[in-house]
């Protein structure tokens, strides 16, 4: 039986990682602390919200007294850090939020737990924990950088090269993981997984937006020539694959969550129109990002081998359901479409046509 904090649990991964617990594993006890910033949402739990294992708390990962307090209270044993600032043309415009929330949160929590969880939280040389305690840092494949299109996929040695201000803060974010576990034994492990897609996706983000667009036959906004690649990974993969560390993995390690679904952004466009029977036409080339990296790929070699995880969906069917969920969904779009999104969405596209 675990005690576990999940932070950043009302967002996309965070919601659904949060419902498959508890579908998975009936003795978990979960703590979800989100700040409900724009990319957080209630809504995105209703169906879990009255489960007698699930606790709900607003509160922001920088506060400190707030986190000594529910460590205290709920004795929390684990921590899967999912709260973050993580939409990339957001991070440009906005760097220093994403310095301050993804590597100063981290290292709060980082900290809260190194003291809770010690056995003596005073003596710097102490390297003993509470049994059955850790830290799980939920990361990212963007921290590598952009990959040649012939390169092959990045494996968990390869050097950190960020180049977005998101990638820079979940890079920094991640050594700060390393350092806990290098220097005081604090046992830590991070994931980086690929490019994520299914329910509760912030309309934001490619495909949902894509999906959304398309059914209002609004324009379809391809940065630059489109071609650039990435590597996609249905929701619920990812989620079982975080169990899987949880479950068995090694403190101190790394473990790559990629999905071998490499496609290029206009690929998938295409994908949604074909699927929604929209024309091509509806695709406009618009601005590329500033340093948009070129291609993504994730070596999964160590979780498939050492914690026998695979992904269980294929792309095109999990393509399909995460369709039929936006298009079945009226009222949870509704909620996420309102003016603030409307007017990050006329303040991020308006200018953009090349
Ligand atoms: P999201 O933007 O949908 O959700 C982020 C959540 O964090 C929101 O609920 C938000 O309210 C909360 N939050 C933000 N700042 C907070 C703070 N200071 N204190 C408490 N809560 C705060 O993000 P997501 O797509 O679900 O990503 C979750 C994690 O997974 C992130 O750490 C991200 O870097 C990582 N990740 C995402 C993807 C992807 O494709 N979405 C891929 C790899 C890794
Ligand atoms: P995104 O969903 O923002 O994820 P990330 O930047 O973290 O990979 O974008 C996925 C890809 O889609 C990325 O190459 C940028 C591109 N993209 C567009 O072409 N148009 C858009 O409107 C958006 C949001 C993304």
């Amino acid at each position: 039986m675990r005690n576990v904090l999940i932070t950043g649990g009302a967002g996309f991964i965070g919601s659904n990682f949060i419902r498959y617990l508890l579908n998975h594993d009936a003795a978990e006890k979960l703590v979800n602390l989100d700040a409900l910033t724009y990319a957080g949402h209630l809504e995105n739990l209703v169906d879990i919200q009255s489960d007698s294992r699930y606790l709900f708390i607003q509160g922001d990962i920088r506060n400190r007294p707030l986190l000594d307090a529910l460590f205290a209270e709920h004795e929390l044993d684990t921590v899967v850090n999912f709260a973050a600032e993580t939409h990339v043309d957001r991070s440009i415009e906005d760097p220093a939020l994403f310095l301050n929330v993804n590597v100063g949160g981290t290292q709060t929590l980082l900290e809260a737990a190194l003291q809770h969880w010690r056995l003596k939280p005073d003596d710097k040389h102490c390297r003993e924990y509470r049994r059955g305690c850790g830290f799980l840092q939920v990361s990212t494949d963007e921290v590598y950088g952009s990959l040649p299109p012939a390169a092959p996929s990045f494996r968990e040695d390869s050097p950190l090269k960020p180049n977005s201000p998101y990638s820079a803060s979940k890079a920094s974010a991640d050594q700060f993981v390393r350092a806990y576990h290098q220097t005081y034994g604090l046992p830590c492990s991070i994931s980086r997984c690929c490019n994520n897609f299914g329910p509760y996706q912030f309309p934001e983000k490619l495909i949902p937006l894509m999906i959304l667009n398309a059914l209002a036959d609004k324009p379809l906004p391809l940065y630059g020539d489109g071609l650039q690649i990435r590597d996609w990974l249905y929701v619920e993969d990812q989620c079982s694959a975080l169990k899987a560390i949880l479950d068995n993995g090694q403190f101190g390690d790394i473990y790559n969550i990629g999905a071998t679904n490499e496609f290029s952004n206009l690929e998938i466009v295409r994908m949604i129109l074909h699927e929604l029977g929209k024309p091509e036409s509806l695709i406009e080339h618009v601005v590329d990002r500033p340093g948009h990296d070129r291609r993504y790929a994730l070596d999964n070699s160590r979780i498939t081998n050492e914690l026998g995880w695979r992904p269980a969906h294929t792309f095109r069917k999990a393509l399909k359901a995460t369709i039929d969920w936006y298009l079945n969904n009226h009222t949870w779009v509704e909620q996420m479409t309102n003016t603030s999104y409307q007017d990050y969405y006329a303040r991020m596209y308006a200018a953009d046509t090349p």
